[in-house]
């Protein structure tokens, strides 16, 4: 089936979907996103991604094009036009075309919005997750604002790409500390050798996920006590348990950093029960 897009209020065929070449989305990375998983056909996680949406908009002084529900509406109909049961859902806004200027337009111009939807196949993708993954090390050399989920990925294109070419499926990336702020596109944890799940805390230079927020909450009720403290590489190297969350990944078992097993260098026991804790959960709590 042909995949369809929202852009500025149409749908139409993905192939055939386009914005102006002056947009500032394509020429100064001026604009901000978000992915929500589709499970059955509704959004996982919706309004934390809402949420951070809207504070996204608000940080870059960029108009939100519209109310959350009339957005919520849009994000419904293109998940329903590309009979989309299990897969991501991308949006992004720009603060839309303007002739080349650094400054914002003025008078404001209409903000750009697009929206396109992609297959995945969770069953496939949970095998592999349940295998684990091998993750990198990367210097941290983004600006001094990941809090805001903007477009300009350049550097976490670069530690991905530098991931790939090493066999690994992620880079974590490493502040001039030594600390780990987190990966290219997930949020790093450990469980660190007195059993704590552990994360980087969100006053440090990193997206608020919302998967690890929803995960400290189900790691609470769990009984499990959680930790919002920087650790160093060879921390991580140390740790008994090492995992990334996003959207896109939910719970994913690191295995090795740098190829250096984690553990036993097997997916952990406490990070495949919350990956399948969490996952029950986001899908029970999917809404349409
Ligand atoms: N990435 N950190 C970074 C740098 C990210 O880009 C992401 C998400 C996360 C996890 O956030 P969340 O749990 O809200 O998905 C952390 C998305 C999936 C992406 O860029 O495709």
């Amino acid at each position: 089936m042909a995949r369809i897009a929202y852009v500025n209020g149409r749908y139409g065929p993905l192939s055939d979907a386009a914005v102006h070449v002056e947009d500032r989305g394509f020429q100064f990375a001026d604009g901000v996103y978000e992915v929500w998983a589709v499970m059955d056909g509704k959004l996982a996680d919706s309004d934390g991604h809402f949420e951070r949406l809207f504070r996204s908009l608000g940080e870059l002084r960029i108009r939100a094009p519209m109310s959350r529900p009339a957005l919520k509406q849009v994000l419904r109909e293109t998940i329903r036009r590309n009979r989309l049961r299990e897969g991501l859902l991308y949006l992004q806004i720009t603060r839309g075309a303007a002739r080349r200027d650094h400054a914002f337009p003025a008078p404001e111009v209409e903000p750009t919005v697009v929206i396109t939807a992609k297959p995945v196949d969770f069953d496939r993708l949970d095998r592999n997750a349940k295998a684990g993954v091998r993750v990198i090390t990367q210097p941290d050399i983004r600006w001094g604002r990941c809090d805001i989920k903007t477009v300009g990925l350049l550097p976490n294109a670069l530690a991905k790409q530098a991931a790939k070419e090493a066999g690994a499926a992620e880079a974590w990336l490493v502040d001039a500390e030594g600390f780990v702020t987190e990966g290219s596109s997930t949020n790093a944890w450990i469980i660190d050798a007195e059993g704590r799940l552990r994360t980087r805390d969100t006053g440090a230079n990193i997206l608020r996920g919302v998967t690890r927020k929803a995960l400290m909450e189900l790691a609470r009720e769990c009984q499990i006590e959680v930790i919002e403290q920087p650790f160093t590489v060879a921390e991580a190297k140390a740790a008994k348990e090492a995992f990334f969350t996003a959207a896109s990944a939910f719970l994913t078992p690191v295995t090795a950093i740098d190829g250096e097993p984690i553990g036993d260098g097997r997916p952990g026991p406490v990070t495949l029960r919350l990956r399948d804790l969490y996952t029950q959960r986001a899908r029970a709590g999917a809404s349409s």
